[in-house]
């Protein structure tokens, strides 16, 4: 089984996974960073060259392939939840913790970041808004578990760690 971190841009999915993973000595994926090797390009890149659409098709693709490894944690990108078959993938053999920002939480960690493609609108604050609107109840629909991301992430770490001690050191049921 699996631990899948989802959220928002910028709500440390990949920062806290990381941590979380070195401390429970358990290997981290990040979904973009893998995408990124298999297609040899940037994210930004596959925006550029091939669109959204091809980037989401690779999405899914990584959803599979990661879905069929265990003893993960896996940051996925902030869109990767909102399509139902990756939900299903990833689900199949894990469980979704949502790390939780406000809008201006996000705002403040991006105001410098210029590797989101759906954040390069000249009203950034108006897209980090409507977008966060429009997927926060996907997010919480897909996790079974929601963290206040807020905090600093070495705070946030600690709960990622505590859930996911107590979820992946439960031995399996028997059924007689
Ligand atoms: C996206 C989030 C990004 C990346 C891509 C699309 C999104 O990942 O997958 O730019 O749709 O929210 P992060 O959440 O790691 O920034």
């Amino acid at each position: 089984m699996n631990i899948i971190l989802c959220g928002f841009m910028g709500c440390g999915k990949s920062t806290i996974g990381r941590r979380a993973a070195q401390k429970l000595k358990l290997e981290f994926v990040d979904m973009d960073s893998f995408i990124e090797e298999s297609a040899g390009m940037s994210v930004s890149e596959i925006f550029e060259k091939y669109g959204e659409e091809e980037f989401r098709r690779m999405e899914t693709d990584a959803a599979r392939k990661l879905s069929e490894g265990n003893n993960r944690i896996i940051a996925t990108g902030g869109g990767a939840v909102l399509n139902p078959e990756n939900v299903r993938l990833l689900k199949s053999n894990g469980v979704i913790i949502m790390l939780q920002v406000s809008p201006d939480t996000v705002l403040y960690r991006l105001r410098n970041n210029t590797t989101r493609p759906l954040l390069q609108r000249e009203d950034k604050e108006a897209a980090v808004r409507e977008l966060m609107k429009n997927r926060n109840p996907v997010y919480r629909q897909a996790a079974s578990v929601i963290i206040n991301a807020n905090l600093p992430s070495a705070q946030v770490a600690v709960q990622v760690c505590h859930f996911a001690k107590n979820y992946i050191d439960k031995p399996p049921v028997t059924v007689l």
